[in-house]
């Protein structure tokens, strides 16, 4: 099956775009993985800086013009570098698009650096989260085709992508990403939007849980770019590190954002989901793993890892079993069976380690013996860190789908309401 749609015997790719709190995830439908992992953050600083990178064109395509007030840092990069006056700002807020003109410059960004083709011959799959309002959807519309000027464009729930991800159009999905953690129904392609249960406990949360450990043990969180060269040291002695010699302070937002970077990495690698409630003599017992930090210093970890990692489970209420058993049950007791066959787990947070065992044995204990409980994760980081990206490329690139795109033509006859027509 061929991508994308026929105009003008043209035969184009469609683009997916997957939004989230972390990152925007965007690249060509068909594709395994994106093109790219964009950091969901925007550096702005005024534009009085040399010129030394190349920058976002502004609206009217001149590279640089001095009516441009202000410059815009995008990508890793780019953003990682410190610079005067910069400022580090989010667009994303409660899973939606909260800012469109910082989005739109990531959307140019996108367009320019990254597909490096004109945004007109491609149609566009965007993901959104399962809450998101008619106002937003219609807005993103209105973007994508009065300002990009797609060909077709189309909106979809992301649980919906992750599952066709997995290959399933019924699933309960359980999607643990950077903000929040959320258990979805999907029946036949759709979200049972009823009976999403969402909590705050994702990756976010682990860092903060794990940064005031740091800071409470006297840790130096200095990010790596900010390090000019560090000497080796024994472990768990004062780091010996020099700086980066830089003639300013970066500002509060970029330092912040730069530390949670730091303590992302060490969240990643060290921390560990026991298989059973914590307990501090199991966890003594359970091997310990060292961990190098920017500045030099580096020390054994060993209960805290499990500690820290507890927190997503051991809350009553918003611990990812509980979310998952809440949400089935607020769904009719006859698809409750197809639910619990077909558990798919997804977004970054879900690779925690031991995760996945955890909500398997949580949920077990919830349910009835004699309900079958199917686990459905898949085992590369990249496919379960982009399960809906993925999904999304699936979905844009098969053959039946064609016909449901809400066209050019269709906007212009019936307005940006048609994507409430055509995409439940
Ligand atoms: N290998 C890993 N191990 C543990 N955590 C990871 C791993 N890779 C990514 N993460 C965490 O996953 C989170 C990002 O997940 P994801 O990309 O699904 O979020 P998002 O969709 O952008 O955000 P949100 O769902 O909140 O809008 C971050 O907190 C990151 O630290
Ligand atoms: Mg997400």
């Amino acid at each position: 099956m061929s991508s994308g749609m026929l105009y003008g015997g043209d035969e184009i790719g469609a683009l997916v775009f997957d939004p989230g709190h972390h990152s925007l995830r965007v690249g060509y439908a068909q594709e395994d993985t994106p093109k790219a992992e964009i950091p969901a953050c925007v550096g702005v600083a005024p534009d009085d800086s040399p010129k030394l990178e190349p920058e976002v064109k502004p609206d009217d395509g001149n590279v640089t013009t001095s009516s441009s007030a202000y410059k815009y840092y995008i990508d890793t990069t780019f953003l990682h570098t410190p610079r005067p006056n910069m400022e580090l700002h989010h667009y994303m807020k409660d899973g939606m698009i909260e800012n469109w003109d910082l989005f739109e410059k990531i959307l140019d960004y996108s367009y320019e650096k990254i597909i490096q083709s004109e945004s007109q011959y491609h149609p566009v799959l965007f993901s959104e989260c399962p809450w998101n309002q008619r106002q937003k959807r219609e807005k993103l519309t209105e973007i994508m085709f009065e300002k990009y000027k797609v060909p077709a464009f189309f909106l979809v729930k992301n649980a919906a992508l992750a599952a066709f991800a997995n290959g399933r159009a019924t699933a309960l999905v359980i999607d643990s990403g950077a903000t929040h953690t959320t258990a979805v129904p999907v029946l036949d392609g759709y979200v049972l939007t009823n009976a999403v249960v969402k909590s705050p406990l994702g990756g976010d949360y682990l860092v903060i849980r794990s940064k005031e450990m740091l800071e409470s043990i006297g840790i130096d969180l200095t990010p790596a770019s900010l390090v000019a060269n560090k000497e080796v040291v024994r472990e768990k002695d004062k780091p010996r590190f020099t700086k980066k010699k830089i003639s300013f302070t970066p500002s509060n937002s970029y330092m912040s954002y730069m530390i949670k970077r730091t303590v992302q990495d060490f969240q990643q690698t060290v921390l560990q989901v026991s298989d059973l409630p914590y307990d501090e003599r199991t966890a003594l017992n359970l091997p310990a793993l060292h961990y190098e930090f920017p500045s030099g210093y580096h020390q054994d970890f060993g209960p805290e890892r499990f500690k820290l990692a507890e927190g997503l489970f051991d809350h009553a209420v918003l611990g990812a079993g509980h979310l998952a058993a809440t949400s089935a049950g607020m769904c009719d007791v006859d698809i409750r069976p197809a639910l619990y066959s077909s558990v798919v787990l997804t977004g970054g947070n879900s690779l925690v380690q031991g995760f996945s065992e955890r909500l398997s044995k949580d949920l077990s204990s919830r349910t009835p013996g004699s309900m079958r409980l199917k686990m459905i994760a898949a085992n590369g980081t990249v496919e379960r860190r982009f399960g809906s990206w993925v999904g999304g490329s699936i979905l844009a690139s098969i053959g039946t789908f064609q016909q449901m795109w809400v066209s050019m033509q269709e906007y212009q006859e019936s307005g940006k309401a048609q994507i409430d027509r055509k995409c439940p």
